[in-house]
């Protein structure tokens, strides 16, 4: 099969072709610039513009890649922004049904949880920590489709802690990996804390923003010494949280194999931690390369391939869930 895989659930556009699980195709507009003034994702303004470079993209993949050659249609239907998901999910039902090809709606949370297999063998079952600007998730992942959510965030996501923080010290948006770069300039100074949820895999992240806003109010006016210790102080508590219940899920499943995933995991700092963590502890860490932890459409071409070849077809039209 030759399938095309449509990505719109938040603020990136991504198209991608995968034919017998290798990526033929891939494209990936990206809104950062457009909501970085509003220091977070504007739903209304990623929809429209969704909206607007979803048709060129296409039409500039069927100067590469004739649609003649696609025999099915991937599209994320959930869990996004409602209104980013329906843009997708309206052109993929349009194309299957001028086309005549199968349609499939894939979950994004599992695609993200396989997109490492575009690049690694490991085998099912494995342990993912999904960690983005939407979720932060521990699942145990049984099969390209058959997963189970062994822990989720309880409030704010950390990607979505990591902008806060940013915005908080004027650092921008995306706050990730700006947050990265001034924490390799700084020292651990402050003391913040990890949530003691008990025994739970669930991960709660407001606290720990309310407790790093309220050192900003008492340090400022910030400096550049400031920022880069507040920035390595956060980072270092994040990591401490997520080697925390990675440790947890291990233990509690006998599962060895971590696959670290989401926008976050391209913090290369929070990777080395967690592997360093995992030689202490008997587990080995694997990561997507960058490009395919961040929102892409190759991780929905990918597993959109497999389920259509699976028989795992729908019929228009799809519907698509926010959470
Ligand atoms: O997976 P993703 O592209 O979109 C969502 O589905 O959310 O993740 C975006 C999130 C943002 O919150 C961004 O700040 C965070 O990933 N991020 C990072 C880094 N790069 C991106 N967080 C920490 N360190 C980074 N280097
Ligand atoms: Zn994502």
């Amino acid at each position: 099969m030759a399938v095309l895989g449509i990505e719109t659930s938040c603020d990136d556009t991504g198209i991608a072709i995968c034919s017998k699980g290798k990526i033929l195709y891939s494209s990936l507009s990206s809104q950062e610039d457009l909501h970085r003034e509003f220091g977070g994702i504007v739903p209304e303004i990623a929809s429209r513009k969704h909206l607007e470079v979803l048709p060129v993209m296409l039409h500039r993949l069927k100067e590469n890649f004739p649609f003649e050659k696609i025999s099915g249609i991937a599209v994320t239907k959930g869990p996004g922004l409602i209104g980013s998901l329906l843009v997708g999910v309206k052109m993929a039902e349009g194309l299957s049904m001028g086309l005549g090809i199968p349609l499939v709606g894939v979950d994004h949370l599992m695609a993200h949880a396989v997109a490492i297999k575009l690049e690694e063998d490991i085998p099912f079952p494995y342990i993912a920590l999904l960690v983005s600007g939407g979720h932060t998730s521990i699942m145990l992942v049984k099969d390209y489709t058959d997963m189970e959510i062994l822990g989720e965030t309880r409030d704010d996501a950390c990607g979505e802690a990591f902008d806060k923080v940013a915005k908080m010290m004027g650092l921008g948006y995306p706050g990730g990996p700006v947050i990265e770069e001034r924490a390799k300039l700084g020292k651990p100074t402050l003391k913040l804390p990890i949530p003691d949820l008990g025994s739970s895999l669930d991960f709660s992240f407001s606290g720990l923003k309310t407790a790093v806003m309220k050192k900003i109010m008492k340090l400022s006016p910030l400096d550049d010494v400031k920022v880069n210790n507040i920035s390595k102080s956060f980072q270092d508590t994040v990591s401490a949280i997520l080697r925390e219940k990675t440790a947890m899920a291990v233990k509690e499943t006998g599962i060895k194999h971590v696959v670290f995933c989401g926008g976050v995991a391209a913090n290369r700092t929070l990777r080395k931690d967690l592997e360093t963590e995992g030689k202490k502890k008997g587990f080995k860490v694997f990561s997507p390369s960058p490009h395919l932890c961040t929102d892409n459409g190759d991780m929905i071409a990918f597993l959109g391939e497999i389920m259509l070849e699976g028989g795992l077809l729908e019929n228009p039209p799809l519907s698509p869930y926010p959470n």
